[in-house]
């Protein structure tokens, strides 16, 4: 019996060339700089009636790699990228259903300034804009803006509990009805239904009302990865949608019950918040094939151990080129991804660093998934019944069209035929087909 319907979303990690090197790419070398993949890929994802594409970021060059810009730079990890916002706004226009969902970190965008860009594009794209809400997790990011470093882990969660009550009030700035766009009595906005906001709390201060005018979505959906405990308790209460790094079956299940559990504490319905656990399914023809790419990628996770192995420097701000490579992890503490950090010594356990890295396993997908479309498919059926929701989002490391067209025009009509994803939007806005089960 298949389960219930479940959501869908893709991770993308950021606009640039994270795929250079990688086969079936194309002129990426070349092209990087023009948004035609994404826009191909925004409207492949609509194609398969995906919930959201949500475009990951970071605003610095990675160096915490043996102190040294060098292998981001050579390797191509997150770097060249351009500004999500950008990339953001030009999806909206080549898609009408798709929700999209840029990030932007609390401590580089004045609360103002974030409010009404994401109010901006809540309304180019008539209401389907998420924002991907992050507190930054590098001093590196916050010396780009002028700051010495970032603020305390757990201090930066206070401080955006105060930052969503900021933008939430500029949001609500403008009371539904406000346009009225009356040519007889010449009112276009009626005054009455317009107001400050006045907000002068303990790191933050504003006056409001936006100048942008209402957001069609009222206020737009709000996407959050934050797994330590103090995270969950900010993502439990202010997120709709919630991303997971989360290992195995009993892993995701038990962050769901978590997190579900603090959501009704908080007096919320636990539905409303829709939980994506990353994955990176390997697609075959057949089933023979599928093995053949994952040995494939097994290969390539091997040969580029330290180059991932730089990139989760980066996210944690540990120089792992420091370490012995052939020792055992032993103890290491981030101001960055905590929930990342602990998954990470909980998989290494006793082995060795490189042991570790050059083990396929090592790469990340919530559970692995291979095989044929329809053999995949059912092993998401299996892991969603299991978990009890609410679906996946999918982060594959080397974003080319054929990559998308895996995911949308092989894997996705699978799950389309076994009912297990929708096959047409039922609402035009993002929220509504977030909620729409
Ligand atoms: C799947 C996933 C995606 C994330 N995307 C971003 C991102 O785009 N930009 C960013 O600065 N942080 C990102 N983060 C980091 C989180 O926002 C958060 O800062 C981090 O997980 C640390 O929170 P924690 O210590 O509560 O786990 C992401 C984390 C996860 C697990």
């Amino acid at each position: 019996m298949p389960g219930n319907r479940f959501h869908l979303g893709w991770f993308l990690q950021g606009s640039s060339a994270q795929a250079w090197g990688e086969p079936w790419t194309g002129s990426i070398g070349e092209d990087w700089m023009v948004p035609d993949l994404f826009m191909d890929m925004a409207r492949a994802l609509e194609r398969a009636c995906l919930d959201y594409i949500l475009i990951e970021d970071s605003s610095y060059i990675g160096e915490s790699y043996g102190n040294s810009r060098d292998i981001y730079l050579r390797d191509a990890i997150a770097v060249p990228r351009q500004d999500p916002s950008v990339i953001a706004s030009l999806m909206t226009q080549v898609t009408s259903r798709l929700g999209i969902v840029p990030t932007f970190s609390t401590f580089a965008y004045p609360p103002y300034l974030l409010a009404r860009l994401i109010g901006s594009l809540d309304q180019v794209s008539r209401g389907r804009i998420g924002w991907n809400m992050v507190t930054g997790s590098s001093d590196f990011a916050a010396r780009n803006y002028g700051m010495d470093g970032l603020a305390e882990h757990d201090l930066r969660y206070d401080m955006a509990d105060e930052y969503m009550a900021v933008v939430n009030g500029l949001w609500d700035s403008w009371q539904p009805g406000a346009i009225v766009n009356d040519l007889e009595n010449g009112t276009f906005v009626d005054p009455s239904k317009v107001h400050s906001i006045d907000y002068d709390g303990k790191y933050y201060k504003s006056r409001g009302p936006l100048n942008s005018g209402p957001l069609p979505q009222g206020r737009p959906v709000i996407a959050q990865a934050g797994g330590s405990p103090r995270g969950r308790q900010f993502a439990s209460l202010h997120a709709d949608t919630i991303i997971a790094a989360v290992r195995g079956v009993e892993g995701m299940k038990k962050y769901r019950d978590d997190i579900r559990a603090r959501a009704t504490a908080h007096g919320r319905d636990p539905n409303a918040i829709k939980l994506l656990y990353l994955v990176a399914p390997i697609i075959g023809e057949t089933e023979e094939d599928a093995q053949l790419a994952r040995r494939r990628r097994a290969d390539w996770a091997v040969q580029r151990w330290e180059s991932r192995l730089a990139h989760f420097s980066k996210i944690t701000n540990i120089n792992f080129a420091a370490l012995d490579p052939d020792c055992p992890l032993g103890e290491l503490t981030t101001n960055g991804h905590q929930q990342s950090l602990e998954e990470f010594k909980r998989k290494a356990g006793n082995r060795t660093l490189r042991q570790y890295m050059t083990d396929y396993e090592s790469t990340v997908s919530s559970v692995e998934l291979v095989g044929t479309p329809d053999q995949v498919a059912a092993q998401m059926d299996e892991v969603m019944q299991a978990v009890g929701g609410d679906g996946f989002l999918f982060s594959l490391p080397n974003v080319s069209r054929r990559v998308i067209a895996e995911i949308a025009e092989g894997l996705v009509p699978a799950l389309q035929k076994r009912g297990l994803v929708r096959k047409a939007y039922a609402h035009a806005q993002f929220r509504e087909n977030l909620l729409e089960f």
